[in-house]
């Protein structure tokens, strides 16, 4: 009875903070964490290095169906090696919300995200995740941020990984990839009608989270 198993769903734009708040949250209640972005972009580094045609919803839902993924220790594996890095590069990560406009590519991957709900719950980050893979999510967040604050995070990110880019061109990456998300047919990145919208842009980590909990617990879920 998967449906009888909590689910936490996590929603909101690129680098809004939502999968750091997930997986801690999903660490407090002992919950099972889903980052549904790494399958989007596990596609769109397999079509990447394939040659695959990004824009050909046929071929990519064969390979998104076919998918060699694992998750495993906080890594992310794809036929059989690390790609935990890999898949954060800015070629993936504008991949992958090109891959994500193809319903074919959706519907292939629907199964997969729902396999993730096992007891004792599951948080799920996301775009789409209380509006159409877990509709029945016990509580639904829509976490966001300016874009300028965003760019910054992304910024100070990539930084820290001795990657120095251009701050104007990641707010200039972050409005295409928002405005990809939030305008195509399938699934856009809109929060759902039931939804509480947490905005980080003035919050620190540790209060989103602590946003997040009292949701759950108001909710019932024990943490
Ligand atoms: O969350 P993350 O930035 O890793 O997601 C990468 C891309 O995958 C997003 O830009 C978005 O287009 C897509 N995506 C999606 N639906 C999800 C999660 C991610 O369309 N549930």
């Amino acid at each position: 009875m998967p449906e009888a198993v909590p689910v936490v769903a996590v929603d909101g734009p690129a680098a809004s903070g939502k999968g750091t708040i997930a997986e801690r949250v999903a660490t407090v209640l002992g919950y099972r964490y889903l980052d549904s972005g790494a399958l989007y972009r596990l596609v769109a580094l397999k079509a990447l290095r394939s040659g695959a045609d990004i824009d050909d919803p046929v071929a990519l839902a064969a390979l998104a169906r076919g998918l060699d993924a694992t998750f495993a220790g906080g890594r992310l594996g794809l036929d059989g090696e690390d790609v935990t890095e890999a898949v954060r590069d800015e070629a993936v990560s504008a991949a992958a919300s090109r891959v994500a406009v193809h319903a074919p590519v959706r519907t292939a991957l629907l199964e997969r995200q729902r396999a993730f709900r096992v007891p004792p719950g599951l948080v799920a980050d996301g775009r789409d995740m209380g509006t159409v893979v877990f509709p029945d999510a016990t509580v639904k967040v829509f976490v966001t941020a300016s874009a300028d604050e965003r760019a910054r995070r992304r910024h100070r990110q990539l930084a820290q990984r001795g990657i120095d880019v251009n701050i104007q061109s990641l707010l200039h990456d972050i409005r295409e990839r928002d405005a990809r998300d939030g305008s195509r047919a399938v699934a856009p990145l809109v929060p759902a009608a039931d939804a509480a919208v947490v905005d980080t842009t003035e919050l620190t980590i540790d209060a989103a989270v602590q946003a997040v909990l009292a949701r759950a617990r108001a909710a019932g879920l024990a943490a």
